[in-house]
């Protein structure tokens, strides 16, 4: 975690509902597996004009032809699963005026990386 990070403006319920629903997502994920299982979460400056936050997680990672659809409404591979976690994570991001983007390696884990943009009081100009 970076020190002296600008505070971000939104809604502090739904972007917390964004990182329960990333955490949970990555505990999931880990559930089956006997290897370490670890969530790691970073917070740091784009540019000192957005935050980034990165969930980082050591589980199977996902498969290459699942990724163009990851955050479509109902797309789920879990049994029972709803699949309007990260539908529903991206719109809220994007509602604040972010972006949210996955990168995996099948083999070694899954990073969701988020960004917000700085309170406009705080940007400096
Ligand atoms: N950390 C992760 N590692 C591997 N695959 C993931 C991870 N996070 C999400 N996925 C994949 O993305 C799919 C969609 O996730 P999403 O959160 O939208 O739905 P879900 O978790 O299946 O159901 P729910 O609506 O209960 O959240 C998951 O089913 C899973 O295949
Ligand atoms: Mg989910």
């Amino acid at each position: 975690m970076e020190h002296g990070l600008p505070p971000v403006r939104g809604d502090r319920i739904q972007l917390q509902q964004v990182l329960v629903n990333l955490l949970v997502n990555a505990g999931q994920a880990m559930s089956d597996q006997s290897s370490p299982r670890i969530v790691t979460l970073r917070a740091g400056a784009v540019e000192s004009r957005s935050l980034a936050i990165t969930v980082q997680d050591t589980g199977p990672g996902i498969a290459p032809r699942d990724l163009p659809r990851l955050f479509d409404a109902f797309f789920t591979t879990k049994h029972g699963g709803m699949g309007m976690g990260l539908a529903i994570c991206r719109t809220t991001v994007e509602a604040h005026g972010g972006q949210l983007s996955v990168e995996s390696a099948p083999g070694s884990g899954a990073t969701f990386r988020l960004t917000l943009p700085y309170s406009q009081e705080h940007t400096t100009p």
